[in-house]
């Protein structure tokens, strides 16, 4: 049965280790924030006066206002409007009938997922209003269509673990292979937001150009953040906190060498040393976005001296099995 409206909420991720080195075959680990996304869907209302040829998505929250309708005269993000045709390409002509309302608690450009979470939302929005279940499998699939138009060509890392949430390992070469994360203590975060940056995909393309121009060393990087992977995955299965956060710091040194920190990410990352966290390091793709400083016990006092230095800032709480 069409209900009038539906509701569907998607979290933001953070990666632990590994990003980058993901998009070449090497693992990563991630896991799902305690915030995210929430959508109401309902059928379409008047706009200006007259109903928009397509869907349409008003969104607050992702750093922006925007109001978006898939028709050449629509207002928005164009990335936003393409996305809301890939979805009436996936759903069919009746998406075109609704109207999505997104509010984000995931600031836009920082690396914590707020395009896998909006993709994974809406996916779920557009399901529940036409009371179609679907599997964890095949939500995947359908938010990594809305992935690629805007990332170009994700791991799919992101949109993985927003399906599945909690923490894991993900891996892909010729196939994926997810493996949960199971740890003992909670994990803990003070995140620290530097300026957005300028796209994952404009990262990782840049990243690309400088592997091309110096592929052995860029692969000893990757090699060298595989083994952090490996090691945080074993430290966190322990519950060894201090392992982890020494494993993020060293994560950091290797993502600063590859070119995506800033001189702001490096400063987030010492004031939250400085301030007791166990480790700190730049999440998602860097370039921009933020820090993830992670703390045995309370992180109030790193988010107050993210504060203090000028930074925005919010305490996270990572769902662990
Ligand atoms: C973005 O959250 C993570 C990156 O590794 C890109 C990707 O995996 O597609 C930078």
């Amino acid at each position: 049965m069409i209900a009038d409206y539906a509701f569907s909420y998607a979290p933001g991720k953070l990666i632990l280790s590994g990003e980058h080195a993901v998009v070449y075959g090497h693992p990563a680990i991630a896991a799902t924030l305690d915030r995210g996304i929430r959508i109401a869907v309902a059928k379409k209302t008047f706009v200006d006066g007259k109903h928009s040829r397509g869907p349409t998505l008003r969104a607050t929250g992702l750093g922006f206002v925007c109001d978006v309708k898939p028709d050449p005269a629509g207002e928005g993000p164009e990335v936003l409007r393409k996305a809301l045709t890939r979805l009436v390409e996936l759903f069919g002509e009746r998406v075109s009938e609704l109207e999505l309302v997104v509010e984000s608690a995931i600031p836009g450009g920082r690396g914590l997922g707020s395009s896998a979470s909006l993709s994974v939302a809406m996916i779920r929005g557009v399901c529940r209003f036409f009371g179609e279940t679907i599997s964890c499998d095949i939500e995947a699939e359908l938010a990594m269509e809305l992935e690629r138009i805007f990332h170009g060509n994700p791991s799919g890392i992101d949109h993985t673990v927003i399906t599945r949430g909690g923490l894991l390992r993900y891996e892909k070469t010729e196939s994926i292979r997810v493996e949960p994360i199971i740890c003992p203590r909670p994990l803990r975060f003070a995140v620290g937001l530097a300026s957005p940056h300028g796209g994952t995909l404009q990262a990782v393309q840049a990243l690309k150009e400088r592997f091309a121009r110096h592929q052995k060393v860029y692969e000893h990087a990757f090699t060298g953040i595989r083994q952090i992977v490996e090691e945080m995955q074993m430290a966190l299965t322990a519950g060894k906190l201090y392992a982890v956060g020494e494993l993020m710091n060293l994560n950091q040194g290797y993502l600063n060498a590859l070119g995506v920190s800033t001189p702001e990410l490096e400063a987030l990352c010492g004031i939250a040393r400085n301030r007791g966290a166990l480790g700190a390091k730049l999440t998602g793709a860097g370039c921009g976005g933020a820090v993830i400083a992670l703390v045995d016990g309370d992180p109030t006092d790193v988010a107050d001296a993210f504060r203090a230095a000028g930074f925005l800032a919010f305490l996270a709480e990572c769902k662990t099995n």
